[in-house]
């Protein structure tokens, strides 16, 4: 019984579409934030971007090493399988638009205090906790490669960047290839028969990390004029 439940960690059926759901109302309030409205907008300055960029690269820098140290795990194999990480596009982001990108990770610039937050919840999982990882996985990647899509061109325009460069953070491989991943995201979350504790888990994870992103949007908006 126990290497079954190992073998394969199965979510209650329909489980993505409850996900979804149940997250909902903190989507809109997460997109709904000034900071969001200022991005989406095209409004943003390149200094408000790159600080967002850089609290994400923090982000994403605690959760991926986490998801690989239980790549094996029946829940995160497959957001493995699927090659989501974007550490390297984010970096490279941050090079193109002549943001230093070292400055972020010698704190010269402090990262939000949302963000530090988040951090340390995300270590807390980096042995064990795969449901968490699989809800953090499922916030950031099935948002970037939804409605983060849009972004690409705003923020090239914004920014007045040529062609793709600086938006490497919202590159999956073109239209047909990042659907198709959100669909196989979509689908891995989908697999198996019941296990009501662990969807829950899940789903109030995925709630605490929309949250903490509105936290963090509000804290990046208040910094200097996000604007500028
Ligand atoms: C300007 C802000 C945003 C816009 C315009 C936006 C827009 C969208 C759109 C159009 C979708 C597809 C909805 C559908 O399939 O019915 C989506 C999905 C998603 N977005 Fe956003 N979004 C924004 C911000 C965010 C943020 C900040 C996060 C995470 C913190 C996020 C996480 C997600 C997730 C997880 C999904 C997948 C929902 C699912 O299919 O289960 N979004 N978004």
């Amino acid at each position: 019984m126990m290497l079954l439940t190992l073998d394969r960690i199965p979510l209650p059926p329909n489980f993505a579409e409850r996900l979804k759901d149940e997250t909902r109302s903190l989507h809109r309030k997460a997109e709904q934030t000034g900071f969001m409205r200022l991005l989406i907008g095209g409004r943003m300055g390149a200094p408000a971007y790159c600080r967002l960029l850089r609290n994400l690269l923090a982000l994403y820098s605690a959760l991926e090493p986490a998801i690989l140290r239980q790549a094996k795990h029946p829940l995160l194999a497959p957001v493995v399988g699927l090659d989501l990480f974007r550490c390297a596009a984010l970096r490279a982001d941050l090079r193109a638009l002549s943001c230093d990108e070292e400055t972020a990770l010698r704190s010269v610039e402090p990262l939000a205090a949302a963000t530090q937050a988040y951090v340390q919840r995300l270590r807390g999982f980096s042995e064990t906790g795969p449901e968490r990882l699989l809800a953090h996985a499922y916030v950031r990647y099935m948002g970037d490669l939804n409605g983060g899509q849009r972004l690409a061109s705003i923020v090239a325009n914004a920014l007045q960047l040529a062609g793709r460069e600086g938006t490497a953070f919202y590159e999956f491989g073109g239209a047909a290839c990042t659907a198709a991943l959100s669909g196989a995201f979509r689908e891995s979350l989908e697999s198996g028969a019941a296990d009501p504790e662990i969807a829950d888990t899940i789903i109030a994870e995925a709630q605490w990390a929309f949250a903490q992103h509105i936290t963090l949007f509000d804290e990046l908006a208040s910094q200097a004029d996000p604007a500028a």
